[in-house]
Order: C-alpha cells, then sequence, then structure tokens
C-alpha cells in the first residue's frame, strides 16, 4: 500500500468515526434511576420521540399516562409497552390540542383522575400546514398555544403538590429557534409550501423556550422546574414514513448522511427528567445531555411581555 493510499483510508476512518458518532448518533444518557410511585404525563406519546421516552419510562416503573388524538394508536402501543416493560400502569387517554375546548376537558379529566404529575411531557408536534377552526394556524396551536393552555390548565394541581413532590415540565422544541423571530400575522395564516411551514415550525420552537424560560420565574416560589429540550436536528420517526413520496425524494440525502435513530432522540429528554444536576439551569435549553445558553432573542423581556399577552388572550386565560 503506497503512503497516500495509508493516508486516504486512516482519512476515512476518522472521518468515519466522528460522523458515525457525532453525527449520525449522539450522546446516550445512562441512568439506574427508577420511578416507581412517580406520575408521568406525556403528550404525544403515542408515536415517534414520544412512544421511546414513555417505553424508557415505564421501564423505570413510572405510571405513564399517554395523550394523544388517535385513542385506537394510543392503546396499540399502550398494549406494546405493557408486554417490553411489564409495566401495567400505562394509560391512555384523549386530546386534540388543536381544539382548545378538547384541552380544557382533558385538564379536567386528568386533574379529577389522577392523583399526581411529576413529570409533564410536552412532547407532541407537528410540522404540517393548515388551520384551526378558530382561523388560527394549526402548526401553531398545536405547537405552541395548545401546550401554552394545558401547561397553565394544570398549574395549580402542579403548585398544590410541589409542596410534598417536586415536579418537572419539559418542552419539546428544536434548536430552530435559533432564525426565528415572532410575527403576529403567522398565527393567522395559513402556511404555503415546506419553506414557510419550517418557518413557522421555529417561530414556534421560539415561542415555546420563552414560555420555559419565563414560566421558570413565574414559579419560582415552588419546586417546580421547567426545561426546552432540543431531542436533535433529524430523528426518524414514524412522520418520515409518512412524508409524500416527492418530500420522500428530496429528504433521502439528508436522511442518509444525518438523520439519527429515535433511540438518541430521546436521551436529551430522559435526562431533563432525570437528571439531578439539570435543575441548577432551570428554565433553560437542553441538547445532546447537556445545557446550553439561549441566544439573547429568547429572554428578551419585552419580548415576553407581548407573547404572554398575545397567549392569555388567544387561550383565553386570564393569568398565569
Ligand atoms: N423528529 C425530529 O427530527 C424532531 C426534531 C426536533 C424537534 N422535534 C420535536 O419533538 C417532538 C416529537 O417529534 P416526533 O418527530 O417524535 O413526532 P411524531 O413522530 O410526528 O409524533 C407526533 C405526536 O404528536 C401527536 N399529535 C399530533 N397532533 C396532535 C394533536 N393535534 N393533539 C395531540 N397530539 C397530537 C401524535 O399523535 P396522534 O396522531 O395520535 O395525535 C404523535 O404522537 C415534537 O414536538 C417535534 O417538534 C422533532
Amino acid at each position: 500500500m503506497s503512503f497516500k493510499s495509508l493516508v486516504s483510508a486512516v482519512t476515512i476512518v476518522i472521518v468515519g468515526y466522528y460522523w458515525m458518532t457525532y453525527v449520525k448518533r449522539g450522546p446516550v444518557y445512562e441512568s439506574d434511576k427508577k420511578l416507581n410511585g412517580k406520575t408521568v404525563l406525556i403528550t404525544g406519546g403515542n408515536a415517534g420521540i414520544g412512544k421511546a421516552t414513555a417505553m424508557d419510562l415505564a421501564k423505570r416503573g413510572a405510571r405513564v399516562v399517554i395523550a394523544s388524538r388517535n385513542l385506537k394508536k394510543s392503546n396499540k402501543v399502550k398494549d406494546e409497552i405493557i408486554k417490553e416493560s411489564g409495566n401495567h400502569e400505562i394509560r391512555t387517554m384523549q386530546v386534540d390540542l388543536s381544539d382548545y375546548d378538547s384541552v380544557r376537558q382533558f385538564a379536567k379529566e386528568f386533574d379529577e383522575s389522577e392523583k399526581y404529575l411529576d413529570y409533564f411531557v410536552n412532547n407532541a408536534g407537528i410540522v404540517l400546514d393548515g388551520m384551526t377552526k378558530y382561523g388560527m394556524n394549526r402548526l401553531y396551536v398545536v405547537d405552541y398555544f395548545g401546550p401554552f393552555l394545558l401547561t397553565n390548565l394544570l398549574l395549580d394541581k402542579m403548585k398544590k403538590q410541589s409542596a410534598e413532590r417536586p415536579v418537572r415540565i419539559i418542552n419539546l422544541t428544536s434548536e430552530g429557534y435559533k432564525f426565528a423571530e415572532v410575527y403576529e400575522s403567522s398565527m393567522r395564516k395559513d402556511p404555503q409550501g415546506w419553506f414557510e411551514i419550517f418557518f413557522v415550525y421555529w417561530e414556534t420552537n421560539l415561542v415555546n423556550i420563552q414560555f420555559i424560560y419565563n414560566l421558570n420565574k413565574e414559579l419560582k416560589d415552588y419546586d417546580i422546574t421547567t426545561y426546552s429540550v432540543n431531542p436533535g436536528t433529524l430523528i426518524h420517526t414514524e412522520a418520515v414514513e409518512e412524508l409524500d413520496f416527492n418530500t420522500k425524494v428530496l429528504m433521502f440525502i439528508p436522511q442518509l448522511l444525518i438523520m439519527r435513530d429515535v433511540y438518541y432522540g430521546y436521551q436529551t429528554s430522559l435526562y431533563t427528567l432525570l437528571d439531578d444536576s439539570v435543575t441548577a439551569h432551570s428554565g433553560g435549553f437542553f441538547t445532546g445531555c447537556s445545557h446550553e445558553k439561549l441566544w439573547p432573542h429568547a429572554t428578551n423581556e419585552s419580548a415576553w411581555e407581548l407573547l404572554k399577552k398575545k397567549s392569555l388572550e388567544v387561550t383565553g386565560l386570564s393569568s398565569i
């Protein structure tokens, strides 16, 4: 073998190693922490990252409540979780985050029927166009206003309980917030094409981060901590399988190069749910199983005041 071939071979091995370790895979959170006696509520727990998170928490002994629109799909996943984890404390409930009446009904039912809420994982999310019956952008409502309303409706329960047992609230978001700005106009407009859809999606990532950051301040007198979680840039979930042919073709190269298995996609959720060290950064942003300082536009106080006013007005709440 010539020297040149040897250098090429070594370079390929090194680049391949870094690509597999840091791009196609990612940090893995290891902990043998058990959650017996703890209750977890996870929206969108019947698919993708939510399902993987629900499975892991069930194996740790938690009572897991899966809240999604499609009860049939959730019940199938419930059976799978029970079979694989041996944990029978799995409950499915129906909620449509695009419908405030459904969110209110769900919150009431959850509050009345569940004794505790120790971990609340706002995981459900979509990257789609369409409008709600309220004439609002569906993506904005499912990814932000619905979870904002649900979190607020469950806050009293969490506050009461936090005197005895701590609560953690986790919101799934993405790094896309870095490129986003909040435009009131996009809340009421049906996005046209993938470009616009992604811009709205990143906007919802930003508002979720602003909410979680400021919710932490609002809850400073309670043993409730809050976390924004980026699961990774591109995670392989069922949503990818459901894409239309043209989008699948478009996604082929990124999928091959950077898409990670769902196993790597739930590690940061797990880290913020289980690790003792994260409470020091409550309100913050977590990615790759570590805390990352937020970009300044996400922590701007006057931007939050405007967003808070809008969020209360849209969801019909009087205060946080
Ligand atoms: N996958 C990625 O690459 C990636 C990257 C960054 C951030 N994220 C974020 O991570 C979270 C999970 O993503 P994922 O890829 O795992 O999602 P997914 O596989 O597409 O699953 C979405 C979940 O949301 C639920 N859902 C959708 N619309 C709903 C509604 N109106 N009301 C209630 N539940 C609803 C779905 O259940 P039903 O169909 O039963 O409603 C499903 O369980 C999302 O917040 C996403 O924005 C994902």
